[in-house]
């Protein structure tokens, strides 16, 4: 299977941070517009500190570089700027995760950091056709009590808003202590994901499901450590989002030829692939598959149930769903005649 055929092939992206799409070159330009030091003296030297030992060695990375982002403008251009790259990838759909807190901890309004992201998916839908939800994170190192206080702050943009999440420094964090702030958004109509099973045990999946009772689980690769898990798992078709460059460069695993997606789609879970933080990890939705795809030796057809998994874990009405399911039978069926 060629990389044209990745690139060419419909798909739907479900966990990427959009603070993880700010590239280098915006990071510069955003520090020289708000006048904000940065601590390092080039772009090459930015990329240089992008190696990591784990999760933790990435999120400070992470939240040190979101600091350049003060106006909606800011918002809007980082936005922007990953639609503009994903739409030549062909993704058609994209659920993105945005950490408020990170933002209103510095000062910078809630309403801020959504309306600019707002007006860019706006921004998408109308010139691309590109559909969007957003789902806002709650960051679990922070405690119950902020998470509570950023709902809050919320609910005047719900419309804008389809479900929140969990992210951040994942283990000492379990998502046991979420738990009434979930039930919270539950009983406000948000759809519930969470972070689990990146760096974390099997428990704090067991923890999503039963006391936060999310409909997606975010990495969730360490499921194959309990095999009653598993089974829960696929029984209940619970979509995984996995994000294969992001579990490398955070040496989840050590190398792609590691990585237990293959074994995952073979035990009959529904496996998504995405690219988390495609600025630091090295690529964005068709670097992601392309490179799990050589690792693992992954057939076409199972290339293609991947992608069709990526809509049918979206969060998408149904009848859109079928229609994206449709379009990648009809691109695969053109593949085959043209070859
Ligand atoms: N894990 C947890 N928190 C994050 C991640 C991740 O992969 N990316 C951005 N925030
Ligand atoms: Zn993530």
């Amino acid at each position: 299977m060629t990389a044209e055929f990745i690139s060419k092939l419909p798909k739907a992206e479900l966990h990427l941070h959009i603070e993880g799409s700010l590239e280098p070159e915006l990071m510069f330009e955003l520090a020289e517009r708000n006048k904000i030091k940065l601590p390092y003296a080039s772009i090459e030297e930015v990329r240089a500190a992008y190696e990591f030992d784990d999760l933790q060695s990435f999120l400070d990375i992470y939240y040190a570089g979101a600091g350049v982002l003060l106006q909606m403008q800011d918002f809007f251009d980082l936005t922007w700027a990953y639609i503009t790259r994903v739409q030549k990838q062909n993704v058609q759909h994209v659920e993105i995760f945005f950490d408020p807190q990170t933002h209103t901890d510095r000062g910078v309004p809630f309403r801020t950091v959504i309306t600019g992201i707002h007006k860019a998916l706006l921004e998408a839908e109308e010139k691309y056709g590109m559909t969007s939800r957003l789902i806002l994170c709650f960051l679990r190192h922070l405690s119950e009590d902020a998470a509570l206080k950023t709902l809050e702050d919320a609910l005047p943009f719900r419309g804008w808003i389809t479900g929140v999440g969990l992210d951040s420094s994942e283990v000492g964090f379990p998502p046991e202590n979420f738990e009434r702030v979930f039930a919270r958004a539950s009983a406000e109509g948000f759809r519930k994901v969470a972070h689990a099973g990146e760096e974390g045990p099997p428990e704090y999946i067991w923890q999503a499901l039963d006391l936060l009772g999310v409909s997606r689980i975010d990495h969730g690769v360490r499921c194959l450590e309990d095999q009653k898990l598993v089974e829960r798992l696929v029984q209940e078709n619970m979509p995984l989002t996995v994000c294969p460059l992001s579990n490398t460069k955070l040496r989840v695993f050590e190398k792609m030829e590691d990585h237990n997606l293959k074994q995952m789609l073979d035990a009959g879970l529904c496996v998504t692939i995405n690219s988390d933080d495609p600025a630091y990890f090295g690529g964005y939705m068709n670097e992601n598959f392309l490179a799990v795809q050589k690792g693992l030796q992954l057939s076409q057809q199972e290339i293609v149930e991947i992608a069709k998994n990526g809509f049918r874990a979206s969060y998408l009405p149904q009848e859109e769903i079928e229609s994206h399911l449709q379009s990648i039978d009809d691109f695969v069926a053109g593949e085959i005649t043209s070859s």
